[in-house]
Formats: structure tokens, sequence, C-alpha cells
């Protein structure tokens, strides 16, 4: 479903990502780990098409699309979602005002009609139970005054709401306690399906115990240099990144 061939990225200038190759099948769970500063965010800043970015070669094919001459918001119809490491607050506007654009923007651009708030709130609901995430989440403003666990959960319900094809969660577990992970664990565990696939960064082996991957990818210096499966993860945990560098 996802495509990368010989990605390069520059910011300001200076290469980031230099020659990063992946392919990402229906029903696939892939985690992409690495030191910090290796261009693991700026891949997923790309995908979303975040303008700071300057694509410099190479090309992201999305069901057949060519996603580098697609809108944010044209990938995001075509059923790209992304969570980022620090997600927004936007005051004023209450998580259900919010959902409810989303969820109606992507029936506008598949040509379908919107829905009232009414017919929302109960989709709303069920989605709410699917991922386990309290209902006065709903009347709360978008991420303001949200701990690190609820703006998780929130984006996790958000991804229950838009049912995308492929999500790609940046260091979606960063700064969770051990509950908060399982939770959100159980959440993202519950919208998988033969349909969809998801892509975690995750700088820990951690998350990966509650949420198994297919795949796990070493991103250095801007190249995956190593894949795996699960057990790839646990190696990391026990030995760094270093010898991988060396090599
Ligand atoms: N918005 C930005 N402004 C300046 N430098 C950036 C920006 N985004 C990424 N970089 C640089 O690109 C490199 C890779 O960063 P990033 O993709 O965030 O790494 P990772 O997520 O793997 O820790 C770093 O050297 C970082 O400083
Ligand atoms: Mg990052």
């Amino acid at each position: 479903m996802l495509e990368i061939k010989d990605l390069q990225v520059n910011v300001d200038e200076k290469p980031i990502l230099k020659g990063l190759n992946l392919k990402i099948g229906k029903g696939e769970i892939h985690a992409i780990m690495g030191p910090n500063g290796a261009g693991k965010s700026t891949l997923a800043k790309v995908l979303a098409g975040d303008p700071f970015y300057e694509v410099i070669s190479g090309a992201i094919f999305f069901e057949g699309q060519n996603v580098l001459e697609l809108s944010p918001e044209e990938r995001a119809h075509l059923g790209l979602f992304m969570s980022f490491q620090y997600p927004i607050e936007i005051p004023g506007i209450s998580n259900l005002q919010f959902l409810h654009a989303a969820y109606n923007a992507k029936l506008k651009a598949k040509g379908e009609v919107s829905v009232s708030e009414e017919v929302f709130q109960k989709i709303l609901d069920d989605k709410m139970a699917l991922v386990d995430v309290r209902s006065e989440f709903k009347q709360r403003n978008l991420n303001e005054g949200f701990s690190g666990g609820e703006k998780k959960r929130n984006e996790i319900l958000q991804m229950a709401v838009l049912a995308p094809k492929l999500a790609i969660l940046d260091e979606t577990d960063s700064g969770l306690d051990i509950d908060a992970m399982r939770t959100v664990a159980k959440g993202l565990s519950s919208l998988m399906s033969s349909d969809n696939a998801l892509i975690l960064i995750t700088h820990y082996q951690r998350l990966l115990d509650y949420i198994r991957p297919d795949f796990v990818h070493v991103v250095i210096e801007g190249k995956i240099v190593q894949t795996g499966g699960p057990e790839l993860a646990l190696i990391l945990e026990e030995k760094g990144y270093d010898w991988l560098v060396k090599n």
C-alpha cells in the first residue's frame, strides 16, 4: 500500500534523509526505531506533506498514487493519518467539534453527504467505547490541558473516527506510564485489520511488548540500516544502536 523509494530530504539545505527505502503492505505493523536525530520524525513530516521539509529526490507511492504531488489534505483523504510527537492544542474548539468537522471533511472528499452533530455523536460514542476513552473527552477543548496520556488516547480516538488506511504514529509512547501505554496499545490493536497498516515510530522497545510489529526497521543517519522481526527490538534494547553504526 505504501512504497518509499530512495527518499532524500533536506532541512535547511542539510541532508537528513539520505536514500530511505520502505515498503508497507496491508495488514502489517512496522516499527521504526533509531537514535535521536536519525530522521524518524522527518520521515513522518514528509509523509504528511509538511512544506518545511525539502524532498530532493525519490518517490512515495500510496495506494498507487504519487503522494509527493498531493496536498496534506488530499493525503489525509486518501487514508493517511499522522500523529506527532508534540500534538497541537486548539483552545476554543471542543474535541467533538473537531472530530465532527474532520469526519465530515472525509465524507465530503468521498462525495458523500455530511452527518449532523446528533448522528455523529452516536458514531463517536461507539468509537470511544472501542478505544476506551471517557465521554468527558467530547466536550473538552482539543488537547488543552490534556495530560500526555490523554493526548495520546485522544489521537487513538481520532484514528478510530477517521479509520485511516495507514497510520503513522510518532513516539506515541513518549511520556506514557505503563498503564497508559497498555491502554493505547489495546486501542490501537482494536483498530487494526487486514485492510489497514500501521507505522510506529518509537524510541523504546516497551510499546512493542503490547503491540507486536511484523517488521522492525532501524534508521540511522537518514537510512534504514537494518530490518528484522520483533526480536530486533529486543536486541536493540540490550545492545543499543552503536553496533549497527560500526557495521
Ligand atoms: N523543523 C526542523 N528544524 C531544524 N532542524 C530539523 C527540523 N526537523 C528536523 N531537523 C533536523 O533533522 C535531523 C533529524 O531530526 P528528526 O527527524 O527529528 O530525528 P528523530 O525523529 O529521528 O529524532 C536532526 O538533526 C534535526 O535537528
Ligand atoms: Mg522524532
